[in-house]
């Protein structure tokens, strides 16, 4: 079991200077995708791959993750993928990213860290505040993809996220991958355990309105 990082410390406070799209991808026209708590971003690394016709965007925490990852893009020359080091909590205020945000197609929370213990609630990355700052920069029809195995961890998520009156459940039935960031339902390595292991998975999608 790793431990998790605390994204509260001040370790964090400080934030990557993040460079404008222009500059970070080949073809900043592209639609854009962020990932957040994407770990070595293995997951963004096949999306963009197979999905050239999108940029991608993942935001860690750990940064010895993050150093490996801009390693591996640089060796491979992929020019849609994109990682910054830090708290997306913290990330999310930063002046430039406001800017980043109004471009952005849709945002994945893909198994965030659960922090089960109720005192250590507010280290989860979902929080209200987080969301409202989501909301002011986000542009109307822009979505919010959730998924976890851990059901209370989705009710908070989904009651955080649905408190925001910006954001409205799609119901999955009614919903097409093929136009979205993610049209071969490519997994996440926690997904792929979580499938393994025959563990629920619990997920939600919310658009802009
Ligand atoms: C359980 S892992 C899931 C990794 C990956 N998304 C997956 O599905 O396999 C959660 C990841 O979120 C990162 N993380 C936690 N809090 C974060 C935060 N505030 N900002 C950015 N990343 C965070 C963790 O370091 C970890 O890599």
């Amino acid at each position: 079991m790793r431990q998790h990082v605390n994204p509260l410390s001040n370790n964090f406070d400080e934030v990557e200077r993040i460079p404008s799209l222009i500059k970070i991808f080949d073809n900043s026209k592209l639609n854009l995708h962020l990932d957040i708590g994407c770990a070595s971003g293995e997951f963004l690394f096949d999306l963009a791959l197979i999905n050239t016709n999108w940029n991608y965007l993942g935001i860690e925490i750990r940064e010895r993750l993050v150093k490996t990852a801009k390693l591996k893009v640089q060796e491979r020359d992929i020019k849609n993928l994109y990682f910054v080091f830090g708290s997306a909590n913290n990330i999310v205020n930063d002046h430039n990213f406001k800017f980043i945000i109004k471009n952005i197609k849709s945002i994945s929370f893909n198994f965030p860290d659960p922090w089960f213990k109720k005192r250590h609630y507010k280290r989860r990355v979902i929080q209200p505040d987080f969301i409202n700052t989501l909301s002011n920069s986000m542009k109307k029809g822009s979505l919010i993809f959730i998924k976890t195995d851990v059901e209370d961890l989705f009710y908070y998520m989904d009651n955080t996220i649905s408190s925001n009156f910006n954001f409205k459940k799609i119901e999955k039935k009614n919903f097409n991958y093929a136009e979205t960031f993610n049209p071969n339902k490519v997994k996440t390595n926690r997904e792929k355990y979580v499938i393994e292991n025959n563990l629920d998975i619990f997920e939600r999608i919310y658009i802009k309105i």
